[in-house]
């Protein structure tokens, strides 16, 4: 059974706290935190105030993509937030490994995330410090786009670089997810699915996460 990250950029952010419960009652196990800041993608979303709220309503371990440039800076904010994973890009860090071990020193799982241009082999010296690698199915910036279908040849090569180098990290996939794709994206070996639209733009989200978390 996949992990299922809801996307929270897909929610109704008039009524965040409807949705919020919604996702506290339901089978999720985590909830996705997209985190954008227009340079490194071309778009802004929300920023901390906004995560400090839902972090108090929210039961579920907080999953935080920060889609932003110089994302070391911002550990402690992200700590405070009671973080699950906090994921950073390969793009945005020149010192990724010194970044991830201050993440683990700041006591929370160490996600790394790649773009869709990014190949899996720049991985291969830091994939036995990771707790995830988050792989993008879309380009970062914006919910509701069309997934990459050389994204499932990539969940292969990364399963095949994790069982080479006896990693225990996980594979989480962002991005254009639904009940087809996130069928052959947990055949392809994903173990984490993180879905926007497809679950918060249903007329019954819940059932959705069901059917996303009884994939196999
Ligand atoms: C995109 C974000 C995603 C987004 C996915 O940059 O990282 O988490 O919410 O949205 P869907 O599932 O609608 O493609
Ligand atoms: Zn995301």
């Amino acid at each position: 059974m996949p992990i299922i990250s809801p996307s929270l950029l897909a929610a109704n952010f008039a009524d965040l706290r409807s949705d919020i419960e919604m996702i506290n009652r339901s089978e999720a196990d985590w909830l996705h935190l997209d985190v954008m800041d227009g340079v490194f993608v071309p778009n802004i979303s929300f920023g901390f105030p906004v995560l400090e709220a839902v972090a108090k309503l929210c039961t579920k371990k907080l999953d935080v993509h920060l889609m932003i440039v110089e994302p070391g800076k911002f550990i402690q904010e992200v700590k405070a937030l009671g973080a699950y994973m906090m994921n950073v890009h390969y793009e945005a860090c020149p010192h990724l490994h010194r970044t991830i071990q201050q993440i683990h020193e700041a006591g929370m799982k160490a996600g790394v995330t790649l773009n869709p241009h990014t190949p899996v082999c720049v991985l291969e010296d830091i994939i036995q410090d990771v707790d995830m690698v988050l792989l993008m199915t879309v380009n970062p910036g914006f919910g509701g786009q069309k997934f990459i279908e050389h994204s499932i040849q990539k969940v292969k090569t990364l399963k095949a670089l994790i069982q080479r180098t006896g990693s225990t990290a996980l594979i989480e996939v962002d991005g254009g997810v639904n009940g087809e794709t996130g069928q052959r994206l947990v055949e392809a070996g994903t173990d984490v699915l993180v879905a926007g639209s497809y679950v918060f733009r249903a007329d019954t989200p819940e059932q959705r996460i069901i059917e996303l978390k009884h994939l196999q």
